[in-house]
């Protein structure tokens, strides 16, 4: 290991991450109830400009009287440019009472934007008699902000995740896209002609390269890493694809931007019976293997060293989070 200490943030189930727009406080209910892990109430880009200061006011209210039981709360703040966002700050954290968990940055682009907000919500919370700090979650959507990720990741104590919010991303680089979050028909591979004549088209993943980068910034600072949108909520496949291709590069959750999103997300980014049970299986053999004085064997006639334990333990505790 570099002898540079990693502080991990705090260990929160962030699996399924579902987006509720303030205006609309009767689904604010129906959220709580849900299987969802963390839940953003948004008073960004799915609030209309006259609606800001109502939505403010039902999240306030909301924050203070719904049930929300054992979900992560987080409050979907305005952008640093828009004259919204430093009211959004103030008045969520003097009038939304200790329930509130996390602010969601959007569209954050330099370390300069994260140390704005930290110090606003730090005079509140002083001034307040807080204790508790606000934790904060980042968006990584546009060009500047994928620019410099490495340096918001590090910019704040407060960071918990960082977010790949494809829809602006795909605005911000002038992408050709066609639903958030999917494929492009036009990002793929044609194979040369068989002996036949056939040839194969091969998609891509027109994402790939951004969300890793994202991924290994957040890795990197302890951060969780966080799969944004995907638009389609009538193809659960598609959706299932995207959420499956990001957990494969690392990242422990993805949004739902609609309900019957929650328990796809939730499903793909638990780790299976089958994965925890050879995890363990894997704990066990290299415990014996110790014992003997090795420091690699093999297990159903694979290698196993002490990287399979690393790899092994992250499962094994995740399956203990969710149990809980
Ligand atoms: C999320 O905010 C996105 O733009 O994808
Ligand atoms: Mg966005």
């Amino acid at each position: 290991m570099s002898f540079h200490p990693i502080e991990q943030a705090p260990g929160r189930l962030n699996r399924s991450e579902l987006a509720v727009p303030g205006s609309q406080p009767q689904m604010f209910e129906k959220a709580a109830q849900s299987d969802v892990d963390v839940i953003f109430l948004d008073l960004e880009d799915a609030v209309a400009p006259d609606e800001k200061a109502q939505a403010r006011k039902n999240i306030i209210k909301a924050l203070n009287e719904v049930d929300w039981n054992t979900k992560t709360m987080s409050v979907r703040i305005n952008g640093l440019d828009t004259h919204y966002m430093y009211r959004d700050v103030v008045d969520i954290l003097e009038q939304g009472g200790d329930r509130l968990d996390l602010f969601m940055i959007p569209k954050v682009g330099t370390a300069a934007d994260v140390y704005a907000v930290d110090m606003l919500a730090t005079q509140v919370e002083d001034a307040m008699g807080l204790t508790k700090r606000v934790g904060f979650e980042h968006i990584i959507e546009t060009a500047l902000g994928m620019q410099n990720v490495n340096d918001i990741a590090a910019a704040s104590k407060r960071n918990e995740s960082l977010h790949f919010g494809v829809a602006d991303y795909a605005a911000s680089m002038r992408a050709r896209t066609t639903v958030i979050g999917g494929v492009n028909p036009h990002y793929s591979v044609l194979t040369d002609a068989d002996d036949a004549g056939n040839r194969d088209v091969h998609w891509g993943d027109m994402w790939h390269s951004a969300l890793t980068n994202m991924v290994v910034a957040a890795r990197a600072n302890g951060l969780r890493p966080i799969d944004g949108p995907f638009g389609d909520f009538s193809d659960p496949e598609g959706y299932k694809a995207a959420a499956y291709r990001a957990a494969v590069l690392g990242c422990e959750g993805k949004w739902a931007i609609h309900p019957s999103q929650i328990a796809l997300a939730n499903e793909v980014m638990s780790p299976s019976e089958a994965e925890v049970e050879k995890a363990n299986r894997i704990l066990v053999a290299m415990a014996e293997a110790e014992a003997a004085g090795k420091g690699a064997v093999s297990l159903d006639g694979r290698l196993i060293d002490y990287a399979s334990i690393r790899q092994a333990e992250v499962l094994v505790e995740k399956a203990k989070q969710i149990a809980a």
